[in-house]
């Protein structure tokens, strides 16, 4: 009796299973950006969301659901249903800053969501309003020591990946500036070319175009790795400055639960997105750094975020006080 019961489980399980994968998708895909449209995760989402579309033979769709850091989105996809449909373009910031700076966060990274891949490894570069008399790294500390109390510089919110870069810049210097909250580095950039706001450590993804424009000006790349879409602009680690190694890396989750066979045939679409010649290129010429094979997976994005969790809880802590969302 217990050999029929446990064979008609399998049974069951397996048809469940090949039912989610026979009938995913069966109706357009939503991919959440939890950031506003024409910033940096929008930009690499709808890269991605455009071919995903192709191989998956549904639309997927870009939503940007923005505000508190990115938080609002990230529970978005959490509470949807795990069919597959909803999913999320999530980042270092939202996945684990998120994590270690709010005490009443709605989310947790590890156990809401369903990870599916890491799809890109994204620096940072600060950048400053064109009218700043600065032209590098020391000359933008000296500035800002000489002017922190009118000096105000961009973010996504706390915990946002401008928000960690702009903390490191700032305790590197020695500073604090006023901090301009944005729904998210598309805006912001627009308050940067425009004056409004002094300076910002954006993801080098959102300022390429800026700087190569002119509109705005490159000080440094966050780190010790010049980026091949900026070669000469210098690294923070150049100036002295150590220890600046943000990775604003983007991954694709969906909700808890979602079936295995699901997964795999989202992992399959970003798999065949990252091997598109056109997508590759225009990651890559924005700054972007295209993960190596073994980074791509669950598995692996489960080990990225321990290890990432472990890494930035002491030097959050050490640069941002815990916070509570509004
Ligand atoms: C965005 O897409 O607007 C950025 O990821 C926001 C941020 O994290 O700085």
């Amino acid at each position: 009796m217990r050999t029929l019961i446990l064979a008609a489980a399998v049974a069951m399980a397996v048809s469940a299973g090949a039912d989610a994968q026979t009938a995913y998708p069966s109706r357009p895909v939503t991919m959440v950006v939890p950031f506003a449209a024409g910033g940096p995760t929008d930009v690499v989402a709808r890269l991605f969301a455009q071919n995903m579309s192709r191989t998956l033979g549904q639309q997927v769709v870009v939503e940007n659901v923005a505000g508190a850091a990115g938080s609002l989105g990230v529970s978005r996809v959490a509470r949807a249903a795990p069919d597959g449909h909803t999913l999320l373009m999530g980042h270092m910031g939202t996945q684990i800053a998120n994590m270690i700076l709010y005490d009443n966060l709605t989310y947790d990274s590890r156990t809401d969501l369903e990870p599916v891949s890491l799809v890109l490894n994204v620096s940072q570069v600060l950048v400053t309003k064109k009218a700043m008399p600065v032209d590098s790294f020391a000359q933008f500390a000296d500035f800002l020591k000489r002017n922190q109390a009118t000096i105000s510089y961009a973010t996504a919110g706390v915990g946002s990946g401008s928000h960690i870069g702009g903390m490191l810049v700032q305790s590197a210097i020695g500073v604090k500036n006023e901090m301009i909250g944005y729904r998210g580095t598309g805006p912001a950039m627009n308050d940067l070319v425009a004056g409004h706001v002094d300076w910002m450590a954006d993801q080098i993804t959102n300022a390429v175009p800026q700087i190569r424009a002119g509109t705005i000006r490159a000080i440094a790349v966050l780190g010790d790795r010049r980026n091949p879409s900026l070669p000469d602009v210098p690294t923070t680690a150049e100036a002295g400055m150590a220890g600046a190694n943000s990775n604003i890396w983007h991954a694709v989750y969906g909700p808890k639960g979602m079936p295995a066979p699901v997964v795999e045939a989202v992992l399959k679409a970003v798999r065949e997105a990252l091997a598109d010649e056109t997508v590759k290129a225009r990651l890559v010429d924005l700054g972007g750094d295209l993960p190596p094979a073994e980074a791509m997976g669950p598995a692996a994005l489960r080990r990225h975020m321990d290890e990432e969790l472990a890494r930035w809880t002491p030097i959050i802590r050490s640069v941002a006080e815990k916070t509570t969302l509004q």
